[in-house]
């Protein structure tokens, strides 16, 4: 895992983002992993800022977002639907029919799970995926003791999640139990992982997923096991690492031909 500490988000997710820009440069038709929630929200910002002031083109780039709520409408206002249409994708040249949600609203859970597994692999599989991470230390929506080999399927949230994401609803008891998430396998096979995490709030799960035992009960810490991840943190964020001085003095001091 690659460490790269910043003082704040801004700056972290500027970063995040020219590793977003590059790859589309390189690759035009890349094939991208969002994740929704506060955490992302800059580097999405960022993105659009590219894709207007510098023409980057996401005119060829395929999309997959992690998860999605159980029983709520795309164009419900917590939607991730409508989340990713309101804080990215109105605000770059995606096409439409190149997004790819989990539906909700499905009638059929299992079926949908296998069509999303499978259009993922149809499309060359995720070049790049983004995640954040949960209190609890879930990454999509895989809560704790989820597998860590687990492809797309159902979960129930967490109480904690539930009360976490409460924010988002008009009041708690509307938060769903259950929702559809990429499984943790699914996220490993994404070829880089932009991991993202801001906030005093984070440093303890950041610290574990990081540095702590691979173990189910923090499901992101089977990011350890990934080849190419890149964990970008701002400083409060990264206060309770260990090796913090460490990962700092290999990022300062990166050769040239490794910088982003
Ligand atoms: C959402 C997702 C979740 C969030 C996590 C952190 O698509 O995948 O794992 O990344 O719950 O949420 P925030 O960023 O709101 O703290």
């Amino acid at each position: 895992m690659e460490m790269i500490i910043q003082p704040d988000a801004e700056t972290a997710s500027r970063i995040a983002a020219r590793l977003v820009a590059k790859l589309v440069r390189a690759k035009p038709d890349a094939v991208l992993g969002f994740a929704t929630g506060d955490t992302p929200l800059l580097l999405y910002k960022e993105l659009a800022r590219l894709h207007k002031a510098e023409g980057l083109d996401f005119s060829r780039v395929t999309t997959f977002n992690l998860d999605e709520y159980i029983g709520v409408e795309p164009d419900h206002p917590c939607s991730y639907t409508r989340f990713m249409m309101e804080n990215l994708f109105n605000h770059i040249n995606v096409r439409p029919e190149k997004i790819h949600i989990l539906n909700g609203m499905t009638k059929n859970i299992p079926e949908e799970c296998a069509r999303y597994e499978k259009a993922i692999c149809d499309a060359g599989g995720i070049d790049l995926q983004v995640v954040g991470i949960g209190a609890d230390g879930h990454i999509g929506f895989n809560e704790p003791s989820s597998s860590l080999s687990s492809r797309t399927r159902l979960k129930t949230l967490t109480d904690e999640t539930r009360r976490d994401n409460a924010r988002f609803f008009a009041n708690a008891s509307e938060v769903p139990h259950d929702a559809i998430t990429m499984g943790v396998g699914t996220i490993m096979e994404s070829r880089r992982i932009v991991f993202l995490a801001f906030g005093r709030d984070k440093a303890n799960i950041v610290a574990k997923a990081v540095e702590g035992p691979i173990t189910a009960m923090v499901p992101a810490s089977a990011l350890q096991l990934h080849p190419d991840v890149k964990v970008f943190v701002d400083e409060v964020a990264s206060c309770k690492l260990e090796r913090k001085s460490y990962y700092q003095w290999v990022y300062d001091n990166k050769p040239e031909w490794e910088q982003f």
